[in-house]
């Protein structure tokens, strides 16, 4: 993986608001892999804002969440259907049927996995894919012992990301204890890889997802078995690397 150090979120957002501009400027239907969490906000602000002064055109531009919990409805605020509305297509003007968020209503979750996939497929697959990373190295929701060979489907929640996803709501109970996720495999398929990573509370993560051994136990190891991957960290979650 090619690593840059950044000062701040801020200065790793513009690298990555730099990237997909420049995308969208090329290919106008472009495919963006989305994430949700703290991580890829200054991400977005940083593109929102290339697309505010350009006036670049995005009402063709796709996209896909990596992720969804399973039992919230759409219309709860921190559903990621929800959050992926007000945090990307929103502040960027995108075309709202353009952007998909894996469905996770209980009473269509058989098929939701590969129905996701088909939908990717049909896309022509993504073009680039903002990731961040949890603490137990998880990459979307595939949480350590994930194959590398995973595509969507359901998957439960850790403890660790259970409690560290309670900030978003008012209490642990509240937050689900099952997902629907892109496999490691799904991800692999995009064609950049940008993985944002930042805080202290990161580095352990980054130092074992780019440098550690390829193992299912940390699933951010997937990673070196792309390409074509930009890692993006600030000093902070660099601290672990070699
Ligand atoms: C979000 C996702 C997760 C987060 C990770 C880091 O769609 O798939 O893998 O990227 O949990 O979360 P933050 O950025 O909130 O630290």
């Amino acid at each position: 993986a090619e690593v840059v150090i950044v000062g701040n979120p801020e200065e790793a957002g513009a690298l990555y608001g730099d990237a997909a501009a420049e995308l969208i400027a090329r290919k106008p239907d472009a495919v963006l892999g989305l994430a949700t969490g703290s991580t890829p906000l200054p991400a977005y602000r940083a593109l929102a804002e290339r697309i505010a002064a350009t006036g670049l055109d995005v009402s063709q531009v796709r996209g896909f969440a990596l992720d969804e919990y399973v039992g919230l409805p759409a219309t709860h605020p921190e559903s990621y259907r929800s959050v992926i509305t007000r945090e990307v297509v929103e502040p960027l003007g995108l075309t709202p049927e353009l952007v998909h968020v894996p469905n996770g209503d209980p009473a269509t979750i058989r098929t939701a996995g590969e129905d996701y996939e088909a939908a990717i497929d049909a896309a022509g697959g993504v073009d680039l894919q903002i990731l961040g990373i949890g603490r137990t190295g998880h990459l979307g929701f595939n949480e350590p012992g994930s194959s590398f060979a995973s595509l969507t489907r359901v998957k439960t929640l850790t403890e660790r990301t259970r409690l560290d996803n309670a900030r978003f709501f008012d209490s642990l109970d509240e937050v689900p204890v099952h997902c629907v996720t892109q496999g490691l495999g799904t991800i692999l398929r995009a064609r950049h890889l940008v993985l944002l990573a930042f805080g202290e509370g990161k580095a352990e993560a980054v130092a074992a997802a780019v440098e550690g051994p390829l193992t299912a136990s940390m699933p951010g190891s997937a990673v070196q078995l792309h390409a074509r991957v930009t890692v993006i960290v600030d000093e902070a979650a660099a601290s672990q690397l070699a």
